[in-house]
């Protein structure tokens, strides 16, 4: 692991090629999708100009990956396998296809993945991402000795890596709907989880830079823009006014900026729910009425053992707080199931809480041993065969749930923003503030706009409705 300059060489190969093409598949959450596309936009100046639709045509194929659970991690590796067969039928042809490993999985695994997988090119963890043009330039200097960065830099990769460019790769960056990172890293240690160790301690970007970003996408055509963080409401930034910001008073000042139609943020953890981030959802009419907030479990004696540091209890009254200020709020969670030491009582602590509750989606799992965590060594571990029962009550009743949220919209007009062209012809796609999407016919020069729709029947994953005719963009 040797420190490569922070500012890229011109890479010997590039100036005078063609466009090179580049083709990133990304696993994992949302930070992931942004920071997908902040590579791509990082590659421009190395010459990688194009997308490649499939890896068959790429000169560079990033693999972008997740290390939450056992199953997103082996995905890597049965990808790669099928990558190492198209690089050696490159060789073959006389050509070279470089092929770089990034994200959770890089950062955890570092040589273990090299010597796993020797003809993998360049291993780059997410804090070194403002350094892919140098390995990349090394990596081509020298073939076959694959080129390792999975350092915790002390510079900010934010003030190297060039402005986001909206669409730079498919798939990365839609242009009305954009993300915008905000924190990354993790100080909160469940005990569950891999986070803390692969995207490192918590940081927040300064809220002028994060101002500038969002100006910049709504520049390039973003009407909503969700803010992104591993524990996104503990941001607390420097502002432009010299005072410590937090991120109700960032949302503040981003509901500001003319053409930025609709706010989100996420993922939050209960803990960091601060009283002035309850009062913006009453306060600003930007901050969709949707909010993911993770709960993992029902029970309390699961919530010690994840090291969550609250309660249920504590939990349902957050929620009264929220409702409170925003009764329209609609409501998702992350739940584990069969963490270690849950029994079926505990279990069905957790389906009382959804209950309780009502949520208009979640995401559900099954607890996964993660090396290196604490609860990976706990003695209690749940048999497979009730984690399978359990996660499938779970998803029964949450399915439930958003069958009945979805159902209860239909023959109301809400505003949805336009996001694109739909399925079929002559149909348009986009998204209610529930985060619901929405399908309805229309003239795609309504993409882009906000307009009231009124829905006429509800799918399990997504809404169709009815354009009104008198339409304020
Ligand atoms: N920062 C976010 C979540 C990040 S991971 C938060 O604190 O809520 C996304 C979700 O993956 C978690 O909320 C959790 O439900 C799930 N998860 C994390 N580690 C897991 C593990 N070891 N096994 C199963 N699910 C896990
Ligand atoms: Fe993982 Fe917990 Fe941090 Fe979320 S808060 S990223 S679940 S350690
Ligand atoms: Fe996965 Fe890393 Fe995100 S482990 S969920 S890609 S922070």
């Amino acid at each position: 692991m040797t420190a490569a300059p922070i500012l890229p060489p011109p890479s010997p190969l590039a100036a005078p090629l063609a466009a090179r093409r580049l083709h990133v598949i990304t696993w994992g959450c949302q930070m992931n999708v942004y920071d997908s596309g902040r590579m791509a936009d990082a590659l421009v100046p190395a010459g990688f100009t194009e997308a490649a639709a499939t890896p068959e045509t790429a000169d560079l194929v990033i693999l972008n990956t997740c290390h939450i659970r056992d199953r997103a991690a082996e995905k890597v590796f049965s990808e790669l396998g099928r990558l190492r067969l198209l690089k050696e039928d490159r060789a073959r042809a006389g050509g070279r296809m470089i092929l770089a490993v990034a994200g959770c999985v890089a950062q955890a695994e570092g040589e273990a993945l090299i010597a796993r997988a020797p003809f993998v090119d360049i291993v780059l963890g997410p804090q070194t991402y403002h350094r892919l043009p140098a390995l990349l330039a090394r990596a081509e200097a020298a073939p076959g000795e694959p080129v390792l960065d999975t350092e915790f830099p002390p510079e900010d990769k934010f003030d190297h890596l060039p402005q986001p460019t909206p669409g730079a790769i498919p798939g990365a960056a839609p242009r009305i709907t954009a993300f915008l990172a905000i924190q990354e890293g993790c100080d909160k240690f469940c005990a569950f989880c891999v986070v803390p160790y692969t995207r490192g301690a918590e940081q927040s970007r300064p809220a002028a830079a994060v101002l500038d970003e969002a100006t910049r996408l709504v520049a390039a055509g973003a009407r909503e823009i969700t803010l992104l963080g591993q524990n996104v409401n503990a941001w607390h930034g420097a502002g432009p006014d010299g005072a410590t910001w937090t991120l109700a008073r960032l949302l503040a000042a981003l509901a500001e900026i003319p053409g930025l139609a609709r706010l989100r943020y996420t993922t939050s953890h209960p803990r960091d729910m601060g009283d002035d981030l309850i009062a913006a959802h009453r306060d600003l009419p930007a901050l969709m009425p949707f909010l993911h907030l993770p709960v993992q479990s029902g029970s309390d004696r699961v919530l010690a053992a994840m090291n969550r540091r609250h309660t249920a209890a504590d939990y349902i009254a957050l929620i009264a707080r929220l409702r409170a200020a925003r009764p329209d709020l609609a409501l998702s969670s992350d739940f584990i199931v069969g963490h270690p030491g849950e029994t079926e009582a505990d279990f069905q602590a957790t389906m009382a809480l959804v209950r309780a509750l009502g949520f208009a989606q979640a995401y559900s799992f099954k607890y996964s041993a993660r090396p290196g965590t604490p609860a990976a060594a706990a003695p209690d571990q749940v048999a497979e065969a009730d984690k399978d029962r359990r996660l499938a009550e779970l998803q029964a009743l949450i399915r439930a749930q958003q069958a009945r949220f979805n159902a209860a919209c239909v023959g109301q007009t809400v505003p949805v923003l336009v996001t694109g062209p739909g399925r079929h012809p002559g149909q348009l796609a986009g998204r209610s503030p529930w985060l619901q999407p929405v399908h309805f016919f229309g003239p795609p020069a309504l993409i882009g706009a906000e307009i009231p729709v009124t829905i006429a029947a509800a799918l399990p994953n997504s809404l169709s409705a009815v354009r009104q005719e008198r339409t304020a963009a």
